[in-house]
């Protein structure tokens, strides 16, 4: 079974509660929350304090995508604030393995991202650690950008290995995923997708719907 992560980046904040509502009544299990901290990406966008407040009211599994630097500083936070998963950015870290064990430590599941340009061999190294990849298909920082078809092929290439290994972990993708291509990533080999403006720009349920028809 394929899971629809919405990414509440795009979501109406005026409304942010609704938004969470609206997704749930679809029966959406999960929600994807970015925390940016404009230095890992140019763009900040929010941190604890909202995740915490969004924890008090609904018992989605929280799916967080940590965009910052040196992710290590920060993991109990995300843990007390309401994280069921943290994914952090290989990129942004010396200390990849450390950060996993901290992650594990605190008893959440524990997620590896790697963006447009990082060769897929970088994560192969954890593979046997992590509950899930993320393979960026965006260039993190922003909602509402085009799905670079590149990225795809990372896709099918981590399937492979994770495959080859006989493991069997989740594979995200995120950024510009649509009703146009999220079977071409699901065929690629995602099982959970994150959508952000294919989920909150218009009408919400019948955004998540469309989607979830297409998937799987
Ligand atoms: C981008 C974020 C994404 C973003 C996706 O850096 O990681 O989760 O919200 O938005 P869409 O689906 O609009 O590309
Ligand atoms: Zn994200």
């Amino acid at each position: 079974m394929n899971i629809l992560a919405p990414s509440i980046l795009s979501a109406d904040f005026w409304n942010l509660g609704e938004a969470v509502r609206q997704v749930e009544q679809e029966k959406v299990r999960w929600l994807h929350i970015d925390v940016m901290d404009g230095m890992f990406v140019p763009s900040i966008s929010y941190g604890m304090p909202v995740i915490a407040g969004l924890r008090k009211r609904t018992e989605l599994f929280f799916d967080i995508h940590l965009m910052i630097e040196r992710p290590e500083r920060y993991i109990q936070d995300f843990a007390d604030c309401g994280a069921d998963l943290i994914n952090f950015h290989i990129e942004a870290t010396e200390q990849v393995e450390e950060t996993i064990a901290a992650i594990r430590a605190l008893g959440k599941k524990v997620g590896i991202t790697i963006k447009p340009d990082t060769p897929v061999a970088a994560v192969e190294p954890y593979l046997e650690l992590v509950d899930m990849v993320l393979v960026m298909t965006v260039e993190p920082g922003f909602g509402g950008q085009k799905l670079i078809p590149q990225c795809l092929e990372k896709v099918r290439e981590v399937r492979a290995m994770v495959a080859a290994k006989g493991l069997s972990i989740d594979i995200e993708v995120d950024g510009g995923i649509c009703a146009e291509n999220v079977a071409e990533a699901v065929a690629a080999g995602a099982n959970v997708v994150v959508a952000g403006s294919a989920v909150f720009k218009g009408d919400v349920r019948g955004n998540v719907r469309t989607l979830l028809a297409q998937m799987g």
